[in-house]
């Protein structure tokens, strides 16, 4: 018998589970009495008990599956919800809710025996928490079969609508490959979500110990959001107009035109999903539709280039711009990088992303792939033959580089499990392949690489840039770094290392080692 507690098989002769100690009992799958095997139907209410041949496990109360839930929050993560208690009672925020819900449960569920449903819902329920709260947003309830969650509060996010959004994605994502897995299991048919999404502002009530926010005014917010997953099909994520206002160019949408919901006199806005855009930030989005003419910041850009002269004859150099979110960072990195773009160099870039931070050397990825010219949506097969092809060019040792390399861009049996070793000794070889691109790259050409928005920054990567700063003296190589204040390095004291600091208001301060050059601009055009 199958312990109802802990799921352990039993021998049929056990009473007590001997796993954990239940009780090995059966219930009614109609009122959850307790039945006997002998009983063909439940003295309680009736209901026929010739298909229980297994203990059904009970319905969940919502606490249980608060509890399970806590299980999969990255770790921190209910700390940071916790510690926004006293700060965010009573607030009006602006959040973006999410609804779920599965396409075809019903029937899916007649298919199955209660447990096996219970199972499936499991399953389901655990990829819905632990990517919402990968990407930071938190549940704030579990309806029969979806959730609804919410992203900005009680952690507020500069980027919610963007999060919910690749939340939603990946959502899609994951269920495709449940349905995958369920069908050779179980010859199920597939799962399929409804997702709907709106932003608007909530007034913030209690926060539980549980995590769970309550509102006292939700408006509007709450109900939109609801009707869009109304309105969206099966494996589809719809959003109203002030969402897509917020994401527009940062993903690909298809306007759905004006739709009647319920509780609203006029016509809503709807837009559907399709994908991320090869734009992943405010600022890729913005210079792809045109910049307000450049100015001020000349000394900044002055400092960069006098650098990248140093670089061209040999002497490596690193500089950090550092300001507050919308203070140019970007925006003079991307001048920059335009005043060298005739010059004979690799420029490689990659971005620190807010949601990020859980992916090892995310950054790095973003270089590699640029270095390799490997693109959205090449094969695994595609990607090997470019990244031997970049190595063989650059005259790198393949046996001691390929599988690392191959291991961070993701690619299926890179060979990587074949090598014996602990994960620092694997790290160091991640390390070791990434310094043998960059200096045998950059004796080709002068290398620059620009690493933006450190105060996202994983570990990994952290690491491997220490590693990049120590090797590049001697090298032509240009590290260029952005951050806001937040982030702290230990870099400062190196000769080849300047920092430029960026201020929002009418004056910028440049400041290179070992002398300080100060400059007064004028503002930047706000953001
Ligand atoms: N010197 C400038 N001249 C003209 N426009 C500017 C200047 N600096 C910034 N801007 C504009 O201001 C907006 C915000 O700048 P940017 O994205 O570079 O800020 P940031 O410091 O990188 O912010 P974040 O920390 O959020 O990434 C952009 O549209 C940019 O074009
Ligand atoms: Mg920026």
């Amino acid at each position: 018998m199958i312990c109802s507690k802990c799921q352990t098989k039993n021998p049929e002769t056990k009473k007590f589970c001997t796993e954990c100690g239940a009780k090995l009992s059966l219930f009614c799958p109609s009122c959850q009495s307790e039945v006997k095997p002998t009983e063909k139907f439940c003295g309680e209410c009736g209901h026929p008990l010739s298909l229980v041949d297994k203990p059904l496990p009970k319905k969940q109360p919502f606490d249980a599956k608060l509890a399970q839930i806590q299980r999969y929050l990255p770790q921190g993560l209910a700390d940071k919800i916790l510690s926004q208690r006293n700060h965010i009672e009573g607030e009006r925020k602006r959040v973006t809710v999410m609804f779920t819900d599965m396409a075809g449960y019903t029937s899916m569920s007649e298919k199955l025996d209660p447990e096996e449903a219970f199972i499936l819902m499991e399953q389901v329920y655990e990829v819905l928490i632990k990517t919402v709260n990968e990407y930071e947003g938190t549940i704030n309830k579990m309806t029969g079969d979806g959730i609804m969650a919410l992203f900005g509060a009680p952690i507020a996010l500069e980027d919610a609508p963007q999060r919910a959004i690749r939340t939603s994605l990946v959502i899609h994502q994951e269920m495709v490959k449940l349905s995958e897995k369920l069908k050779q299991e179980k010859g199920l048919s597939p799962i399929r979500m409804r997702i709907g999404l709106h932003t608007g502002s909530v007034v913030v009530g209690i926060l539980g110990n549980d995590l769970r926010v309550e509102f006292t005014a939700v408006g509007d917010t709450v109900n939109l959001a609801s009707r869009m997953e109304g309105l969206a099909e099966p494996g589809t994520t719809y959003v109203t107009e002030d969402t897509f206002k917020l994401t527009e160019g940062l993903f690909r949408f298809e306007a759905m035109g004006e739709k009647q919901v319920k509780g609203k006199e006029i016509p809503v806005k709807v837009y559907r999903v399709i994908a991320p855009s090869t734009q992943r930030t405010r600022f890729d989005v913005s210079a792809e539709r045109g910049l307000t003419p450049f100015v001020g910041r000349e000394r900044g850009l002055e400092l960069l280039l006098d650098g990248f002269e140093r670089v061209k004859e040999g002497s490596g150099q690193a500089f950090s711009i550092m300001g507050e979110a919308g203070v140019g960072k970007s925006r003079l990195l991307y001048e920059f990088r335009k005043a060298v773009a005739n010059e004979d160099v690799t420029f490689l870039e990659g971005k620190c992303l807010s949601f990020g931070r859980g992916i090892a050397y995310n950054p790095i990825i973003d270089i590699l792939k640029s270095n390799f010219d490997i693109k959205e949506g090449d094969s695994d097969s595609h990607i090997r033959d470019k990244v031997i092809k970049g190595i063989k060019l650059l005259e790198v040792d393949e046996a001691s580089t390929l599988p690392y390399l191959l291991e961070l861009l993701s690619v299926k049996d890179s060979g990587i499990d074949k090598i014996f070793m602990s994960q620092e000794a694997r790290k160091d070889r991640i390390i070791e392949s990434l310094k043998q691109i960059v200096l045998k790259g950059s004796k080709i050409c002068p290398l620059i690489m620009a690493i933006e928005d450190l105060h996202w920054i994983d570990n990994s990567s952290e690491d491997a840039l220490k590693y990049f700063l120590e090797i590049i003296p001697g090298a032509r190589v240009l590290l260029i770094f952005t951050y806001r204040p937040e982030f702290v390095h230990t870099w400062g004291g190196r000769s080849y290392y300047n920092q430029i600091n960026l201020n929002r208001l009418s004056n910028c301060v440049f400041q290179t080692h070992p002398a300080t050059d100060s400059t007064v601009i004028r503002p930047p055009i706000p953001w």
